[in-house]
């Protein structure tokens, strides 16, 4: 570790500033077995803010210390979301690579919008949220997860990453999107694809994204539903189609990693913490108690970006310039020695599942609507696979469970597990998506963007299961 640290990248010829001079490089630290140790090698050498590359010469601070990133989550007027306003990026300096691009290039969607703009932009997002009612979630997440389980429940066997936590969040926005579940698979498997090392196959699967969000969008706008996408259409909002398929891939692109990653992570504890496993056995450690511990040790989001002062300021001591990124460090400020928290993993989950004083939803302006929403999703979603897999055990010992190779976010590649194999029940085919309200009747449509898209996905031998639905 220590070596790496000292390895820094010099930006050979460029003029030495104090964001580069020293700057760790981050990206060789992408999917590391443990980055504890990052954070307090990193706390050592620079205190509260740290200088790192999250590219090659492509410099930004990263936040350690859990006050200052509070401060700077909540403080809207000083520090914007817009990454626009970037200045190597802004200024032509430098280019985004492929591997920055989903979580860093604009668009224009609530999530990179300031002020009024945020507020117009989240507006339908929050009304359609708020009109998913508890029992709705419940029952379409519990009937979601049992046909997954179904899927693999007679083998003894399964990759619950790919089989189970990948799909389960992506299947259930779509049917909350107001489409048959075989567009749920697609969306799954393309939003897991986006993320890729592989950057053709990353690029394909961004490209079929856009067909399929352009597709729901004409659809819905034919023929409105009971369902998220139709009640952000409502006229109220005003939201061209370009507006509703950018709000919409917002919605995907913050429902389904993250969740997925808290879902696995939330299993790999149960599965693989020796500790924490007896403790939820015996009862001491109720399953919300359990999450809330993995957010503290392995959260789902171990970085953010980004935030960029609109003017020159200083955070945590460190002087940082106008449109230089500040990226929100949630595992360093959630390991801050200030917060007198126990720290070192394997040890007992009791004390940090009690305390839900962690920044995992954000804070201020962009704190995530759906909190409630996505703690219901992934404690059913673990319940579920418990209750339904009699002698769930891993299949590998902890120590070669590998971290997918990402910046940002923190998830398992595979976890994969034994169980005494179950019958899988007869189950009802799938509950067709409302009948659209009277209005003008849905074309014909053999040749939308939606059925070409399900057809290309068929056909190209990128579906693991067929399509259903
Ligand atoms: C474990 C799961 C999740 C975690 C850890 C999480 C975390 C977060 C965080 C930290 C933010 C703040 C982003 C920022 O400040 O820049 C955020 C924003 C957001 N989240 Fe979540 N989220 C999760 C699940 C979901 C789900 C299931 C949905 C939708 C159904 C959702 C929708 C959103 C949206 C729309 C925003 C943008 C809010 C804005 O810009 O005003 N999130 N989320």
């Amino acid at each position: 570790m220590t070596e790496s640290l000292n390895a820094d990248a010099q930006s050979g010829g460029a003029p030495r500033c104090p964001l580069r001079d020293g700057a760790v490089p981050l990206y060789e630290h992408a999917g590391a077995a443990s980055t504890g140790e990052l954070w307090e090698e990193l706390r050592a050498r620079f205190g509260r803010v740290a200088p790192v590359l999250l590219e090659p010469d492509l410099p930004a601070w990263l936040l350690l210390g859990y006050e200052e990133n509070l401060h700077v989550l909540r403080d809207r007027a000083t520090y914007s979301r817009d990454t626009r306003r970037w200045n190597e990026i802004r200024d032509g300096r430098r280019v985004l690579g492929d591997g920055l691009r989903p979580t860093m290039a604009y668009r224009a969607s609530a999530l990179y919008a300031d002020g009024a703009e945020h507020a117009r932009l989240i507006a339908p997002i929050n009304d359609a949220l708020s009109r998913l009612s508890d029992a709705r979630i419940k029952a379409e997440a519990a009937d979601v997860a049992d046909r997954l389980i179904d899927d693999f429940c007679e083998h003894g066997r399964a990759d619950l990453i790919g089989d189970y936590a990948m799909m389960l969040p992506a299947m259930l926005m779509n049917r909350f999107f107001g489409l048959e579940d075989a567009y749920g698979y697609v969306l799954g498997e393309l939003s897991a694809g986006i993320w890729l090392d592989d950057g053709a196959r990353a690029a394909e699967s961004a490209a079929q994204m856009r067909n399929y969000f352009g597709g729901l969008v004409q659809r819905k706008r034919v023929a409105p539903g009971d369902d998220v996408t139709s009640w952000m259409m409502a006229p109220e909002f005003g939201m061209s189609d370009a507006e509703m398929a950018d709000q919409l891939v917002l919605l995907v692109g913050a429902a389904h990693l993250p969740t997925a990653n808290l879902i696995g992570n939330v299993l790999r504890a149960l599965l693989a913490e020796p500790v924490t496993a007896r403790e939820f056995a015996s009862g001491a450690l109720p399953l919300g108690d359990a999450v809330n511990h993995v957010i503290w040790t392995e959260p789902p989001l171990q970085m953010l970006a980004a935030r960029f002062p609109t003017r020159d300021v200083v955070v945590g001591g460190t002087p940082v310039a106008e449109g230089e990124p500040l990226i929100i460090g949630f595992a360093p400020a959630h390991t801050d020695p200030k917060l007198g928290r126990p720290s070192g993993a394997g040890g007992s989950a009791l004390e940090s599942g009690g305390n839900s004083a962690h920044l995992m939803w954000g804070a201020g302006e962009h704190r995530c609507p759906a909190r409630s929403l996505a703690e219901r999703v992934v404690e059913l979603g673990v319940r579920r696979l418990l209750d339904r897999l009699p002698r769930l055990r891993a299949a590998v010992p902890a120590d070669e469970l590998t971290w997918a190779p990402a910046l940002f976010s923190r998830g398992l590649v595979e976890l994969p597990v034994l169980f005494d194999p179950v019958e899988a029940p007869q189950r009802e085919a799938p509950v067709p998506p409302p009948a659209a309200p009277a209005g003008p009747a849905a074309p014909e449509r053999p040749d939308d963007l939606l059925t070409r898209l399900l057809r290309w996905w068929q056909g190209s031998g990128r579906n693991r299961r067929a399509a259903k639905g």
